[in-house]
């Protein structure tokens, strides 16, 4: 597992490779140059064998470029890649960072442009001090019994909050029945048991490592695949691995569903808010009337724990200002009730704030997102 931020060039332009490489020089304590070749069939050859954090690419030809990010965006999902081109064209910017690329520069490239675009993309490279980095917020989204949208406002928040290159976590912690890799299709070799199998592995480098970035934005750690290895996952070690999380991250999103126990307790503990999130049927609420009062008594109160109504309908029996009432809290964020966009979002594995923006269920996420960034 390299310790350190490795990088391979590919391009065909010889000035161009050459120019990246003297700016890397100064950073050789934190980045390996693991190849440098003028072609992508020698590329993908050294991408196989040296599993690089970041592929710089050159791209020549649209077409060719497309199918090359592609690539190795699907076949190495855990490599980032940093497009580059000759061509300001718009067209060529949107097609390559749809076809999966975190950043699009032009040649030839800046010293600063290049430090910043690593920067951004984040991998524990140049490494800010310790000291100065601010400790990133843990947020979970919760509901006891689930069926309510937890994980729909989980992927769609982490989505929305990785926006300009703000480092999101999205980890699911719905132990028993996670379905977070089914909302963003994807199926990561590595899991949280992976991590928690491994503690005396278990650093930030370690973490970074096995997490998955999605292309809406966020760094993805699931569920273990099978159902009896959840068992084998403690409460101390969900503590330690969200604890690491939010030394790297910005924000760690938590997925989580179940008793007020265990692991549970343990996000909760970690938690800096809680998004209670819950319909407005009758059933709901007096479930979640019970659950606030229940983390209220062990020191989860209103401060943390925000209230989230999803599935809103307005001409709907029960209104917002009737569950304000009952709960005795007031809504932090209504969101939506948009049957087809939420499907759709799940079938094309694409956050339903990148699937359709326009959508009322995006908007909503959006505020959510504005609101706890402030
Ligand atoms: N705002 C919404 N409008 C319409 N359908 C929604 C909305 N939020 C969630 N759903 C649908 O409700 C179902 C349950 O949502 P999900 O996020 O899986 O809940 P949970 O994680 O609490 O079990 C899913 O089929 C999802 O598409
Ligand atoms: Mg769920």
């Amino acid at each position: 597992m390299p310790s350190q931020f490795s990088i391979v060039i590919i391009d065909r332009d010889k000035q161009s490779r050459d120019a990246i490489t003297s700016t890397l020089k100064p950073y050789t304590d934190s980045i390996t140059l693991a190849g440098s070749v003028d072609n992508f069939s020698d590329g993908a050859l050294v991408i196989q064998k040296a599993a690089p954090n970041v592929v710089i690419l050159g791209i020549d030809d649209i077409e060719q470029g497309i199918k090359d990010v592609q690539f190795i965006t699907l076949k190495h999902p855990r490599v980032s890649v940093i497009a580059c081109s000759s061509e300001k064209n718009v067209e060529w910017f949107l097609s390559i960072m749809r076809a999966g690329a975190v950043e699009y520069l032009l040649r030839p490239i800046g010293q600063e442009e290049l430090k910043q675009s690593l920067q951004k993309v984040g991998r524990l490279l140049l490494p800010t001090p310790v000291e100065e980095m601010p400790a990133g917020e843990i947020i979970s989204v919760y509901n006891p019994i689930g069926g309510m949208g937890t994980t729909t406002v989980a992927v769609n928040l982490a989505a929305a909050l990785a926006e300009e290159g703000t480092k999101v976590a999205l980890v699911d912690l719905n132990l028993e029945a996670g379905d977070v890799n089914t909302f963003l299709n994807v199926n990561p070799t590595y899991t949280l048991s992976s991590v928690t199998s491994n503690t005396e592995r278990l650093d930030a480098n370690f973490l970074m490592s096995v997490m998955t970035r999605h292309p809406s934005g966020p760094f993805v750690l699931t569920e273990p695949l099978e159902v009896d290895e959840a068992v084998s996952i403690r409460p101390e070690q969900v503590r330690r691995v969200l604890e690491l999380l939010r030394g790297i991250f910005s924000y760690v999103i938590v997925d989580c569903v179940g008793q007020l126990a265990g692991c549970n307790m343990a996000i909760f503990e970690s938690s800096d808010q809680i998004l209670f999130t819950t319909t407005l049927s009758l059933p709901a609420l007096k479930n979640t009337k019970r659950y606030l009062c229940a983390m209220e008594r062990k020191g989860f109160g209103k401060d943390t724990v925000k209230l989230i109504i999803n599935r809103y309908h307005p001409k709907s029996d029960i209104q917002l200002k009737d569950a304000e009432k009952v709960l005795a809290r007031s809504v932090y964020q209504s969101i939506p009730n948009e049957y087809l966009d939420a499907v759709n979002s799940i079938n094309k594995g694409t956050p339903v704030v990148k699937l359709t923006p326009r959508s009322p269920i995006s908007k909503a996420i959006q505020a959510l997102a504005d609101r706890l960034k402030q």
